[in-house]
């Protein structure tokens, strides 16, 4: 899988929101050493299900703060995420080969993610400044 780091360039400025997002990068980092140390395939597994765990928790909180503070592109934001949590149960309810896996590693974890931080992510933080709302 691709490195893939934390840069401040992925702030949202909502800090636990940058806070959640900064503890998956450390995720993915424990899991890609696992990885790269030729882990136990099983282990690898329950790692991985930590992951995936841990960004739908993120992305029930992420909701959470966006419907306190009254988000006008709520709907939307929680579409993506829902239209991402699907992609993650289908995937692994297929029972995928390790290769697959790491396909879907590849695309939704280092591509989707990201770029779902960088953009709609970082549009409700900068929403969230022009709009002088606080959580
Ligand atoms: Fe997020
Ligand atoms: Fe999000």
């Amino acid at each position: 899988m691709e490195t893939v780091n934390w840069t401040d360039a992925l702030l949202t400025g909502v800090d636990e929101i940058d806070a959640e997002h900064r503890y998956y990068f450390e995720i993915l980092h424990r899991f890609n050493k696992a990885r790269a140390d030729g882990f136990d395939p099983r282990r690898l597994r329950t790692l991985l299900n930590d992951l995936l765990a841990y960004i739908e928790m993120h992305f029930r909180n992420e909701e959470a703060i966006m419907r306190e503070v009254g988000y006008p592109a709520f709907e939307r934001h929680i579409a993506g995420h829902a239209r991402a949590a699907k992609a993650i149960q289908d995937t692994f309810a297929a029972d995928p080969t390790d290769a697959q896996v790491h396909e879907f590693l590849n695309s939704f974890l280092s591509r989707w993610l990201i770029n779902h931080i960088q953009s709609e992510d970082r549009a409700f933080g900068e929403w969230m400044e022009r709009s002088g709302k606080s959580v």
